[in-house]
């Protein structure tokens, strides 16, 4: 094996407490398209007219037609090896956080218990008024029949996921910052480091002392600041640090 996977395996095996922040390219190997690759889903759709709270004020069908799209693909997609390398990860670790963008639920489907869902789940909606929370994975919008409302009070609901300009969910926020603060070894996994908050909790990590070790296809925002960057596919490269 390679001299630098060696070694982070054994960085690895001796951490105390393992944080992990992934995105969609962890997600990519199972068939769920990214965000902002060539082909990715911000290259052929508008983010302001699906993802916003705006957009859905204006067109609520719209947006459910899409996350109901988006929700057949994911019930499509299965977990990959690069997801199933973190739940062997956990069970190994002393402490270990997942913090994801990733709306998928694929982490939770391969297994893993500790995750932190910072942009929320496509399966769970919210009512846009007393806000609560119910599962759904109905994915057929075309219909002409009511989009899906509150089961307590019935006002619309909504998918309990975030959009642009909207803040993290507050637990998750705090969570993932008290993560960050306390890790020591720091993993961020398919994500462009793009997205804040998100892309400041391995910089944190990194000026706490924690290690800082990337994997991703390409070079991120992040790589120049990480102590070890791995380029390649996360399925791929995952199980080798990990010892699988
Ligand atoms: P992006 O699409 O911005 O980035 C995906 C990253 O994964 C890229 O840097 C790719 O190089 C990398 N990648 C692709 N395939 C990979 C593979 N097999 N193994 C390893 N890396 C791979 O997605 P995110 O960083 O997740 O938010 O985007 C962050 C947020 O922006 C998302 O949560 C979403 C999006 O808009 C909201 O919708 C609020
Ligand atoms: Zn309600």
């Amino acid at each position: 094996m390679h001299d630098k996977h060696r070694h982070v395996r054994e960085i690895i095996g001796k951490a105390k407490h393992i944080a992990v922040l992934t995105g969609a390219g962890i997600s990519a190997e199972s068939g769920v398209p990214t965000f902002r690759s060539e082909d990715g889903l911000w290259k052929n759709f508008s983010a302001s007219e699906l993802a916003t709270p705006e957009a859905f004020i204006e067109n609520p069908r719209r947006v459910w037609q899409w996350y109901g799209w988006r929700r057949g693909e994911m019930l499509k997609a299965e977990p990959n090896s690069g997801h199933l390398a973190l739940v062997e990860l956990e069970k190994r670790a002393k402490a270990f956080h997942l913090i994801t963008q990733n709306i998928d639920n694929l982490h939770r489907r391969a297994g893993n218990a500790n995750i932190i869902e910072i942009h929320g789940n496509a399966f769970r909606n919210r009512c846009t008024s007393c806000r609560y929370l119910f599962s759904d994975d109905t994915c057929d919008f075309e219909k002409p029949e009511p989009l899906p409302v509150c089961p307590e009070c019935g006002s619309p609901a909504r998918v309990d996921v975030v959009w642009f300009g909207e803040p993290l969910p507050q637990r998750e926020l705090e969570t993932s910052l008290d993560v960050a603060a306390h890790c020591d070894v720091f993993l961020s996994i398919g994500t462009s480091a793009n997205v804040y908050p998100a892309a400041h909790f391995p910089i944190m990590a990194k000026k706490q002392g924690a290690i800082l070790i990337e994997i991703n296809l390409e070079q991120t925002e992040l790589t120049w600041q990480a102590d070890f960057s791995f380029l390649g596919k996360a399925g791929e490269i995952l199980p080798k640090l990990i010892g699988l």
